[in-house]
């Protein structure tokens, strides 16, 4: 399941990058339009979102993969991110499902029910891998952990 999960998702990332389609702009765009605070908290949106869609990509497409530079990664994003103020998890889902949102809209003449399903399960996963790593930051370090909730 896990490699043919990951060769529709790069199927839909080669589709994306072959017709020259941005997608972060837009989805920063959006992520502000649920989540109008927010924006304050970007010194620069265009910097942070290179980084942010790569990287939320990259580990859906890594967890696919079995690659294990995931977890690390994971565990590294939830604790720098506590420098950004206190990000409710539904932020962190949010982000991810518009991440796979803005893809399927950009990859769409390639898109089907299977590809959708694929980055389902590995968007789930990143999910549910952010959820553990802020428990076991709060755990190990009380004091300087990131909001578990
Ligand atoms: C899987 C999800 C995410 C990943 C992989 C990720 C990754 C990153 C990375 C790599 C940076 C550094 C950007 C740079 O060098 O400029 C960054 C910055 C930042 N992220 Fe995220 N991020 C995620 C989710 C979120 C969410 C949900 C929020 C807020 C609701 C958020 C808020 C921020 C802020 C405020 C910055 C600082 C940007 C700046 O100073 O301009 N991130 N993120």
């Amino acid at each position: 399941m896990s490699d043919a999960d990951a060769a529709l998702m790069e199927a839909s990332l080669i589709a994306v990058a072959d017709a020259g389609i941005d997608i972060r702009l837009p989805l920063f765009e959006r992520f502000f339009d649920a989540y109008p605070n927010r924006r304050a908290s970007f010194i620069s949106v265009d910097a942070a979102s290179r980084r942010m869609t790569d990287e939320t990509l990259a580990m859906m497409l890594g967890l696919a993969q079995r690659e294990g530079w995931v977890w690390p990664l994971i565990a590294e994003l939830v604790f720098t991110h506590r420098n950004y103020g206190a990000l409710p998890i539904a932020e962190y889902d949010a982000f991810i499902d518009r991440t796979v949102g803005e893809l399927e809209l950009a990859a769409a003449p390639v898109w089907s029910d299977a590809t959708a399903a694929a980055w389902q399960r590995h968007a789930d996963a990143l999910k549910a891998m952010i959820r553990k790593a802020r428990a076991e930051w709060a755990s190990a370090m009380p004091a300087g952990a990131p909001q578990v909730a």
